[in-house]
């Protein structure tokens, strides 16, 4: 079964930051290796679900033209609102994907610790409506913590997994160490994937 709101209703009435986001050397450190791998210096339109109290929503958002950050927690998006007052161009709302989905598509979809939640089926529909949600020559770029948690339905390897057997996406950015898996992968587009010196004309 897919980890239920519950969880993370309590979560948020237990703790203002339940993983650290704010704090931890760990998350910033993560945030970075983040930012630093997208391909693309700006993006047109972002999505960003599961985007918990805003941390990474605030850098992604340096980014993009216009973002579309959804959380399933309603005290979390309060506090994502917040962290994000004054971004006009962040389009914050509470959702639980999959099924609710923004309409349109995106040039960058970023899905950071949110898919080892998903039942099967769900992810199945993630998944799909992601792959469908991609412009041509997209980015998108997930990440996810290697090491066994007991509400977890599936481990962040399995993911990857199953994001790296996805048709016609081609990884740009593979990136593994003992705590967390961050791959980028870009949507067929005119030419095929480059990469960034190519696009440069460095190469
Ligand atoms: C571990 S946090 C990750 C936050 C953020 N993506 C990051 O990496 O900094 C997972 C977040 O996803 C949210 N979430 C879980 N299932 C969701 C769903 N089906 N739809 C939308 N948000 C969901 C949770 O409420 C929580 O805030």
């Amino acid at each position: 079964m897919t980890l239920g709101a519950t969880y993370f209703d309590d979560a948020y009435a237990r703790s203002g930051d339940p993983w650290g986001f704010r704090t931890r050397w760990y998350e910033r450190r993560k945030r970075a290796l983040t930012l630093a791998s997208l391909p693309r210096e700006r993006y047109r339109r972002g999505f960003e679900p599961g985007c918990s109290i805003g941390a990474l929503t605030r850098m992604l958002a340096a980014r993009c033209d216009s973002l579309v950050a959804w959380e399933g927690a309603e005290t979390a998006v309060v506090r994502a609102q917040e962290h994000l007052r004054g971004a006009e161009h962040v389009h914050l709302a509470q959702g639980r994907i999959p099924q609710d989905w923004p309409s349109g598509d995106f040039d960058l979809v970023v899905l950071s610790e949110l898919l080892y939640y998903f039942d099967g089926t769900d992810l199945d529909a993630v998944l799909s409506r992601t792959v469908s949600a991609l412009r041509p020559g997209a980015t998108l770029l997930a990440v996810h913590w290697r090491h066994e948690v007991v509400e977890h339905v599936r481990t962040g390897d399995d993911v990857h997994a199953a994001l790296g057997s996805l048709p016609g996406l081609v990884r740009v950015v593979g990136h593994v160490e003992t705590d967390f898996v961050l791959d980028v992968f870009e949507a067929p587009g005119p030419g095929g994937a480059r990469s960034v010196a190519q696009r440069e004309g460095l190469a």
